[in-house]
């Protein structure tokens, strides 16, 4: 009987090691690894750029307090900084962190502007933003919530596409606009081009902040540094976690100068967060991933796989609804629940994992090769002829 708290509806598989794209159970099966730690894993298990880093940073420093100048977060500061809107970089542990500080950096900006009362953030319901307190009210999820209550106020919910309801609940107090470019445990979802620009000026003419949520999207998974670059829009504020320490915990938040000075010393801090061992990390896997070449072929391969996708859908029109997504946050949607599905995958090597609305999320790792997206596509059309 595990001591582990039984908040989780575990498998018994377990592994013993991965490599790139693969997992080798304790049981000796090799599984082609399409969750990757749900879109951590970046770069896939075991890189050696990263593993190098790491044993690097292990020998020299783990740790000290954010009380004293970290070179190798000014570092990975400075580099997202120039590859992105951002002027500066708030460091986390963790996506529910990032979301969490995302709200704080955005109120604090209307309190030093002397509107204390513009604190709203207005969210699209039943998305995700995390775990916390602040983040489950964010995420506006009744079964999220459930026993966690009371509600905390300071937060407005309008549906996917309900664009009247959205205008309908800014007010004066909104301060934010928070929402996911693609949204990812709500079943890849993907928010058009053409909303995300209306969103931007809509934030432009209320004067309200606009946080995207890039924290399964972000950081190569689309094709592009930043899901939000499909669409030509800047934010003001970008929460990442996930990608960017490619398997060690890291969050961040990205802003523009206006909003980072209104953050003084003392005013948000976290002991762990952008320590020397994350740090080197997250330059190793920056490094890799903010590339040309690398993010190029993200896209190109990626719509290979999604065609493939779709030429198995089109064969199997009862089975597969949709094929949702961009880059490697992909969703095959079923018309049924998706359950069954997935083990069948599970039992032919292939590892996936659940979304909302009936979704099996697709995650390789962003190097994936050819030659393992069609062992992928052999096996969903495998289980799709035998369903
Ligand atoms: C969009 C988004 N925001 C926030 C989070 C929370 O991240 P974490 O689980 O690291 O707290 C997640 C996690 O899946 C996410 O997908």
């Amino acid at each position: 009987m595990s001591s582990l708290l039984q908040n989780y509806n575990r498998s018994k598989l377990s592994f013993k090691k991965g490599k790139g794209s693969f997992l080798f159970s304790t049981n000796g099966k090799k599984y082609l690894d399409f969750v990757q730690g749900i879109a951590v894993n970046s770069l896939g298990h075991a890189n050696p750029k990263l593993i190098n880093a790491i044993n690097k940073q292990s020998k020299k420093i783990w740790h000290v307090s954010n009380a004293f100048t970290i070179p190798e977060g000014e570092v990975l500061a400075k580099k997202l900084t120039k590859i992105s809107f951002a002027d500066a970089v708030l460091f986390q542990n963790s996506g529910a962190e990032a979301t969490e500080a995302a709200i704080k950096v955005a109120r604090r900006y209307f309190f030093s502007k002397g509107k204390k009362n513009k604190n709203r953030i207005l969210c699209i319901k039943n998305s995700f933003h995390g775990r916390t307190i602040a983040a489950i009210n964010a995420s506006g999820s009744k079964k999220m919530m459930e026993g966690f209550g009371p509600k905390i106020p300071g937060f407005d919910h309008f549906k996917f596409g309900d664009h009247k309801k959205m205008e309908k609940l800014i007010t004066k107090n909104t301060a934010g606009i928070m929402v996911e470019p693609i949204l990812g445990e709500g079943g890849i979802k993907v928010i058009p081009t053409s909303c995300l620009k209306e969103l931007r000026k809509l934030c432009n003419k209320k004067n309200i902040l606009l946080i995207l949520d890039e924290v399964q999207c972000g950081i190569g998974r689309t094709g592009k540094l930043f899901a939000f670059e499909h669409s030509n829009v800047k934010p003001d504020i970008v929460p990442i976690a996930k990608g960017i320490g490619g398997g060690f915990p890291i969050g961040a938040v990205l802003m523009t100068n206006k909003i980072a000075k209104s953050m003084k010393p003392g005013s948000h801090g976290s002991t762990f967060a952008g320590n020397p061992l994350a740090m080197s990390v997250g330059n190793a896997v920056i490094d890799q991933i903010h590339n040309k070449k690398f993010l190029k072929n993200i896209s190109k391969l990626s719509m290979y796989f999604i065609d493939e996708l779709n030429k198995i859908k089109k064969k199997y029109p009862n089975i597969i609804k949709d094929i949702r997504g961009k880059g490697y946050l992909l969703g095959i949607q079923l018309f049924k629940d998706q359950t069954k599905f997935v083990n069948k995958l599970k039992d032919k090597r292939l590892l996936t994992i659940k979304a909302n609305e009936n979704v099996i999320r697709l995650l390789p790792p962003l190097n994936v090769k050819k030659s393992e997206l069609k062992i992928a596509l052999n096996i969903i059309n495998e289980v799709c002829s035998k369903l």
